[in-house]
């Protein structure tokens, strides 16, 4: 089959917009286009294609190759059409027996320098040159190929995902464009000139060595086989493709799984992508080698106690020992000693029915998501503020903004693609605020310089929240109309009064930030006063004590300035893995059901009880650390979780392993034997997103789908798992298919009434509310109204975590992501992504490395009030002294053995942002890790016994 149809149609040149249109004779027929588009695409709009090489709709024309040359009547020449605007009256050839000769004389001087290995070629069949070659007609080449040519040049291999053959290059300057244009690295350039001339990685002696990010976008641009991706090379072309959604990070990006048969070839951004438009990061570009990695475990396993061999069973008799466990257990110590938690990696089908088997056929509300350790403030701080929980633009929103505050968030790491859209708006002119303690990558790139980077010391955001609202109010700069005919007034001239006093000054707050007043001052009028003002933020504003007042500090202060409503401001949680947000929309908090429905509210508990045929419980269920206080104190004993790793992610590690130990039957389902299924009696097989139909949720709000690609390599996809679990336990759900879940959550939930599959398909995505009041759902919230009707400020006062430095432990330590991990790595870890990062290392200013004699890349013991573990050092200048870094994506590492049980205030999300360490030069593991080592070479053992069993029985 050919793979043409995966190819979306090129027209040449991006589209423009404008008001004006124009009419032009193309060919002797009318068209009418947008002012400012080029000839190509006028007629590429109207179905006639004039051959191209250097030029495609994702850049901007760049006019190399003179391959798209054509005739206007009245002008002198052959102008090419990719770089000349349309102009009304204007007649047009495309086609005449000179331009036939130009552009096969063109095509001649390319394929006299280019290797004629067609046949053998990995591109063949999916080559823009070889396809050009046939459109204008070259047969054969008069120069022959014996002149000067690129034919022995040396390959580049040394990027693990694509090669870069440079006798291949036609230097039509796609890939200098793209990742400029598209990802805005700069790290390509044309070296030498003329005929010398090829593509170099730039800041490097070759692309892995490079400033190169491995975003796939010069790769996706290559018209040649010069930039291509190596499992193309291995595997071949793709006979089919399916659309679907990354199941990384919550940017959400649209995907085409390319396919031969039931074999993975490659993942390609799609350009119907309504968050990424065709662009992509590193991860889920090439990073899905995971999803068929050898350590997939896919059969059911059970064992009674976690010292004992695991036993491979069929699934029948893993569902049943699970259900009659999770019922002696219940029987034995009560309805409330079970519980489960839902999975963010998974799709909101199986989110839902999670939460529904856990309030429905185990009789509690004993549900929480690992949204619990990330975005939970997010939840609660906005919907006190603006009545609803979840961010309020679109991604694209941001190429309105005038002014945007980054915060507590690292974007080229951790949100990669968004990143890209932001540089995009910076480089057109927008300004930065980074409020961070560290210099974000961000701050000095090639877009220029952050106009204010804000270096707080960690857990002091609210101080300088205040700070900045302070001098809003006290200089005038307060959006009065907006307030007065938007905001709660009460609730406002409260928070004025509050933010005013002289004690939340960035004079006074300087001492607790650290951050001079002068540079608050500026910044709080740059985006008071530039226009459009928005605000994007992470983890480092939610993960704190004070998280949730964070939270209500942010939106007090875009009411305040007006910047609510509409395109181009907001408030903009990035949201961290792929499905967050909707495993929060899907009811996974003990206190809500799907819609942020409180369970105490009788007529919402009715609707449900109706739908599922049970009573529910009113009051909400234990949130995950009740969980585990719960576990330790011997009244929590069963637990079901869903792909999702609290052995390793979350804090205190040694806190929650003492209580995964402590329980009697722990089932967890996964595609890998995690770190929590070290602890767990059953283990069954979970489904990657190749393999089962659903939707993820982003950021945006915005509901995408997810398509089976691949059977599940266990048998049942995750939905099905939970059904038949669900039927162990006697409660019978129906389902044949997601879709009919989808229907179910429409039926129940009024922000998603007008949800369907259906409309899904139509639309390309949907961001939430979609109902009666908005049929094809809602990109930018709170536009005349605030969900909650007005307004509401919150009086955000400043506390000091109780986490403070001491003589002992003199540093903070923060921690977050790096582009090529992902979150506890499981994913990331099984693919060639560790030759970026293949270890967790503890960053420190080189002042704190001098100070305790450490150099880059010694061994470092930290220490923490809870606990003591060791790494590498990478010494840089990235981090303020006084200040340390790490990233948790590594379990060996742990990260998190140091991180304390601190919470946020009002949600109980942990304050991995601040913990107080002290760093000393060591030469061996720490206690901790020696423990760790010794456990999980017994869980390896316990996991081979089970395969030796099996051969024995066989
Ligand atoms: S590597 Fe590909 S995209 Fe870049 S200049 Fe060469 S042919 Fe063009
Ligand atoms: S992979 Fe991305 S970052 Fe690297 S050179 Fe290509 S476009 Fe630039
Ligand atoms: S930005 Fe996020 S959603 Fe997009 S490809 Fe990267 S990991 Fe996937
Ligand atoms: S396509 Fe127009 S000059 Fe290359």
């Amino acid at each position: 089959m050919s793979c043409q149809h995966i190819e979306d149609l090129d027209r040449g040149t991006p589209l423009r917009e404008s008001e004006t249109m124009i009419t032009l004779e193309i060919d002797g027929e009318l068209v009418t286009v947008p002012e400012g588009t080029s000839i190509m695409r006028a007629a590429m709009e109207m179905g006639t294609k004039i051959p191209k090489l250097c030029a495609t709709d994702s850049l901007e024309p760049f006019g190399s190759c003179r391959m798209c040359l054509v005739e206007i009547e009245g002008r002198r020449g052959y102008p090419a059409s990719c770089t000349t605007p349309v102009a009304a009256g204007l007649k047009v050839k495309t086609q005449s027996p000179k331009l036939a000769d130009l552009r096969r004389g063109v095509m001649e001087l390319y394929i006299s320098d280019h290797p004629l290995d067609c046949l053998t070629c990995a591109a063949n069949g999916n080559c823009e040159l070889q396809d050009t070659a046939g459109e204008v007609g070259l047969r054969e080449v008069r120069y022959g190929y014996e002149g000067a040519n690129h034919l022995k040049s040396e390959k580049d291999e040394s990027n693990p995902y694509f090669s870069y053959d440079p006798a291949k290059c036609i230097v039509c300057n796609r890939c200098v464009r793209a990742c400029e244009e598209t990802q805005g690295t700069f790290a390509l350039t044309i070296d030498g000139r003329g005929f010398a001339s090829r593509v170099a990685p730039a800041g490097g002696k070759d692309f892995l060595d490079s400033e190169c990010v491995s975003c796939g976008a010069c790769v996706e641009a290559c018209p040649t086989a010069t930039l291509i991706e190596k499992s193309v090379i291995k595997i071949g072309q793709a006979e089919h493709a399916i659309e679907t959604t990354c199941a990384y990070c919550g940017v959400g990006c649209g995907f085409k799984a390319e396919m031969r048969g039931n074999e993975l070839v490659r993942m390609t951004p799609s350009k119907n992508g309504q968050a990424n438009h065709g662009h992509s990061c590193v991860k889920g570009r090439f990073a899905w080698g995971y999803a068929t990695h050898p350590d997939r475990m896919t059969k059911p396993m059970i064992r009674k106690n976690i010292t004992d061999p695991w036993q491979e069973v069929s699934w029948d008799e893993a569902l049943s020992y699970a259900a009659s466990e999770f019922r002696r257990i219940q029987a034995k110590y009560g309805r409330d000693s079970i519980g489960g938690i839902t999975s963010s990696r998974c799709t909101n089908e199986e989110t839902y029915l999670v939460q529904k088997l856990i309030r429905a056929a185990f009789g509690n509300n004993n549900v929480d998501t690992c949204a619990r350790v990330c975005h939970s403030p997010t939840g609660y701080g906005l919907k006190q503020t603006l009545g609803e929980s979840a961010g309020t633009q679109t991604f694209d929103s941001v190429m309105k903004a005038d002014v945007v505050i980054v915060m507590g968030a690292n974007p080229t790491d951790g949100h990669p693609v968004f990143a890209s859209i932001l540089k995009r708006r910076l480089r057109q002119g927008a300004k930065l605020i980074v409020i961070d303690p560290r210099r974000i990558d961000l701050i000095d790139t090639h877009h220029g310089r952050a106009q204010y980077h804000l270096p707080l010391r960690p857990g002091t955001n609210v101080a300088m929240l205040n700070a900045l609202a302070h001098v809003i109010v006290t200089e005038g700069l307060v959006a009065e109309d907006f307030v007065t005919e938007r905001c709660d007034m009460v609730s406002f001239n409260k928070w004025r009064e509050f933010v005013a006093m002289p004690e939340n000054s960035p004079e006074a707050m300087e001492v607790v930030t650290g951050v001079s007043a002068e540079d608050i001052r500026a910044a709080a009028r740059l985006y008071a006063t530039a226009g459009n003002g928005a605000i994007y933020y992470g983890l480092g504003v939610t993960e704190h004590s004070q998280g949730s007042t964070t939270v209500m500090a942010i939106a007090n202060l875009a009411m305040a300035t007006g910047n609510i409503g509409r395109e181009g401001v907001g408030v903009n949680p990035l949201r961290g893995q792929n499905n967050v947000q909707g495993s929060c929309d899907m009811g996974s908090f003990p206190h809500e059901f799907p819609g942020y429905r409180h369970v105490s509210d009788l007529a919402t508990r009715q609707l449900f009880e109706d739908a599922w045929g049970v009573t529910l419980q009113s009051e909400p269920g234990l949130r995950i650390p009740n969980m585990f206080e719960a576990a330790l104190d011997g009244s929590f004993k069963g637990l079901y979780c869903e792909g999702e790793d609290i052995a390793q992610s979350d804090p205190n590690t040694q806190h929650v392993t003492a209580a995964l130990s402590s329980m009697e039957c722990i089932v967890v389902q996964d595609i890998f034997l995690n770190e929590t299924a070290k602890f767990a009696h059953v283990f069954l097989p979970g489904s990657s997103f190749l393999e089962k139909d659903g939707t993820f949720t982003n950021a945006e709000r915005r509901i995408s789908r997810v398509r089976k690609v691949m059977p599940p390599l266990g048998g049942k996809a995750d939905w099905e798992v939970t059904i038949a679990l669900a039927k162990a336990l006697g409660y019978d759900m129906h389902y044949n298919h997601p879709s009919e879940i989808m229907d179910e959550i429409a039926r129940l939930t009024p922000t998603f009434h007008g949800v369907s599959y259906d409309k899904i398909d139509k639309l390309g995505s949907i961001q939430w509310p979609c109902n009666e009041h908005a049929p094809e759902g809602t990109p930018t919230m709170h536009i005349d109204e605030f969900v909650r009707g007005k307004g509401r400020f919150m009086i955000s006062r400043y506390q000091p975590t109780d986490e403070k430095t001491s003589k002992r432990f003199p540093l903070l330590l923060t921690t977050g992501r790096i582009l090529s991990q992902y979150n506890v790595g499981a994913q990331t870890r099984r693919t060639e992504n560790n030759a970026w990062h293949s270890e967790d290392r503890m960053e420190l200013h080189p002042v704190d490395a001098e100070e305790r004699g450490i150099v880059d890349g010694d061994w470092v013991g930290v220490a923490s009030r809870a606990g003591e573990t060791v790494m590498r050092a990478h010494v840089t200048e990235r981090m303020q002294p006084g200040i340390v870094y790490t990233t948790f994506h590594f379990p060996e590492s742990g990260a998190n053995v140091i991180t304390t049980d601190n919470s946020d205030w009002a949600t109980n999300c942990p304050e991995y942002k601040v913990t107080a360490v002290e760093l000393i030069k060591v030469n061996q593991p720490s206690e901790w890790q020696k423990r760790y080592r010794e456990f999980s070479e017994q869980q390896a053992e316990l996991l081979a016994a089970r395969k030796a069993r099996n051969v024995q029985t066989a």
